[in-house]
C-alpha cells in the first residue's frame, strides 16, 4: 500500500524516545506522504527542529505565535491532517488530551482534528502502570483514537518492562495498514449487528442466560465501521465496549428487549448480522420479590421468545439477512436446516465440538453457508473471522 499523498500530522511530546521519530517520518515521506510535525513545548529538549523540517520538508511549529507575531492556525493544520499521530505521548500529554486542556500548540491541534487519531504512549513502567494512565488510555479509546500500546524492553531510567514506545516499524505499519484497511468498502451501506447474551429475569435477582460475551459479534461491529459502514450494534450484556465512532451501540438485556430494538432499525438497514446468543425460552412469570427456598424443588414455567433472526427473514425485503449457527452435533444439517426455515442469505457455522470455538474464546473455526456454497475457514482470532465474513458478503453481494 503506498501512502502517496496522505497527510500525516505528527505531534511529538517531550520523551527520550522522540528521537525515533526522526525514522519515522523519514519513512513516511520516502513513500511520498505529506508529513508536517508539530511538537510540544518540552519536545524541543529531545528532539532538533532543524532535523525535524529537514525531514519532513515541513517547518515544524511548537508555538501559537512566531518570532515575526504571526499567528499559526491550528484549525487549519488539524483539517489538514488525513490522521493524527501523536508519538511518543507522554502521561502528561496523554493526561492533557482526555481532560481537554489546551495550552499549547500541540494540544489545540488535537482538539481541532476530525480524522483518526493515534497515540502511541511512552513512559516508564510504573507511569504506564498507573490506574490514571491506564484510565486515561481507556478513555481515549472511548474516544475513538486507536493506541498503539507501548512495548516492553528496557527503559530509559534503566529500568526494563512496559513503557517503551513503540518501535517505528509497528508504528508505521499500524497508520499503513489504516489507509489500506480505509478502502471503505462498506461505505454508504449501515449494517446492524446483534452480539452477547440475552439475560431472562426469574426474580429480581436471577436470570436465565448464557456464555456469549459479545467478542464475535463486537468483533464484526469494529470490521464493519472500519470498512466505512455505519453499524447498529444491538448487545445483549456484555463487559465490551466499542471503539469506532460509526458504531451506534443499542444495549438491551432480555431476548424481548434486543427484538423491539431490531425492529426500530431493520427496515433501514442494508445488512443484517445476528451473532447473538438469544435464550429461547424466558420465564411464563417474573417474581416481584427474590424467590426463597422453601422447598427441595423448584420449577419455572417457560414460555418460547420470539425467534428475532427468523421475524427478520419473514420481513427481508432489500437486507443480506445473515445468521449464527451454534451446533453440537449434525452441524452441517442443521446450519442448513436454519438457513432454509429463516430464509437467510448466509449461515455462519461454528460448532462447541472444535477446540478454541465459540463462547468467551478469542478465537473462532467457521463455515459460511449460503444456498449455493459452503466455505470453511481456519481457526483464527475473532477480528480475522470478522474480516472473512465481511469479505464474503462484499464479493458475493456487493461487487
Ligand atoms: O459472544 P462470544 O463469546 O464471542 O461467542 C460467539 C457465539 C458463539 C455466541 C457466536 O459465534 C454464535 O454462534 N452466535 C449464535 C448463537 C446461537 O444462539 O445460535 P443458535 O443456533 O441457537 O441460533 C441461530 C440464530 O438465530 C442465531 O443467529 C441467533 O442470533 C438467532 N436467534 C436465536 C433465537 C432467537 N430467539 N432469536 C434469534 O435471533
Amino acid at each position: 500500500m503506498s501512502l502517496e499523498g496522505k497527510k500525516i500530522l505528527i505531534i511529538i511530546s517531550g520523551g527520550i524516545a522522540a528521537y525515533k521519530i526522526n525514522f519515522l517520518i523519514r519513512d513516511f515521506v520516502k513513500q511520498n506522504a505529506e508529513v508536517k510535525v508539530v511538537l510540544t513545548p518540552s519536545a524541543e529538549q529531545f528532539v532538533s527542529k532543524v532535523t525535524l523540517s529537514t525531514l519532513s520538508k515541513n517547518e515544524v511549529l511548537t508555538e501559537f505565535y512566531n518570532d515575526n507575531g504571526t499567528w499559526n492556525n491550528h484549525i487549519e493544520l488539524a483539517l489538514w491532517a488525513d490522521v493524527v499521530l501523536v508519538a511518543p505521548c507522554t502521561a502528561n500529554t496523554l493526561s492533557k488530551m482526555v481532560h481537554g486542556l489546551c495550552d499549547n500548540l500541540a494540544l489545540a491541534v488535537y482538539l481541532s482534528a476530525k480524522c483518526p487519531v493515534f497515540i502511541a504512549p511512552a513512559m516508564d513502567l510504573d507511569m504506564y502502570a498507573h490506574p490514571s494512565t491506564k484510565q486515561n488510555l481507556e478513555l481515549a479509546e472511548d474516544f475513538g483514537h486507536i493506541i498503539i500500546p507501548a512495548e516492553y524492553g528496557e527503559l530509559a531510567s534503566g529500568l526494563v518492562g512496559q513503557g517503551r514506545l513503540a518501535e517505528p516499524e509497528t508504528i508505521y505499519t499500524t497508520i499503513e495498514e489504516h489507509f489500506s484497511n480505509a478502502h471503505q468498502s462498506l461505505k454508504g451501506k449501515t449494517i446492524l449487528i446483534t452480539a452477547g447474551p440475552t439475560y431472562e429475569a426469574i426474580d429480581p435477582v436471577r436470570f436465565i442466560g448464557n456464555h456469549s460475551s459479545g467478542k464475535m459479534g463486537y468483533a464484526l461491529a469494529e470490521e464493519a465501521a472500519r470498512r466505512g459502514a455505519q453499524v447498529i450494534l444491538i448487545s445483549g450484556p456484555s463487559g465490551l465496549k466499542p471503539r469506532h465512532q460509526n458504531i451506534q451501540l443499542h444495549r438491551v438485556v432480555s431476548a424481548k428487549e434486543m427484538f423491539n430494538a431490531v425492529f426500530q432499525y431493520y427496515n433501514a438497514v442494508d445488512i443484517a448480522i445476528a451473532s447473538a446468543a438469544v435464550a429461547d425460552y424466558t420465564p411464563k412469570v417474573v417474581a416481584d420479590e427474590k424467590i426463597k427456598k422453601n422447598e427441595d424443588t423448584f420449577t419455572i414455567e417457560l414460555v418460547k421468545n420470539p425467534d428475532i433472526l427468523k421475524t427478520m427473514g419473514e420481513r427481508k425485503q432489500h437486507q443480506i439477512l445473515v445468521g449464527f449457527a451454534l451446533e453440537t452435533q449434525n452441524e452441517v444439517e442443521n446450519a442448513k436446516g436454519k438457513l432454509h426455515k429463516k430464509n437467510l442469505d448466509m449461515i455462519v457455522l461454528n460448532s462447541l465440538r472444535d477446540e478454541g470455538a465459540g463462547f468467551q474464546k478469542d478465537t473462532n473455526k467457521i463455515r459460511l453457508i449460503t444456498a449455493e456454497e459452503e466455505q470453511p475457514f481456519a481457526l483464527k482470532p475473532k477480528e480475522e473471522v470478522a474480516k472473512d465474513i465481511l469479505l464474503f458478503i462484499e464479493h458475493k453481494w456487493l461487487k
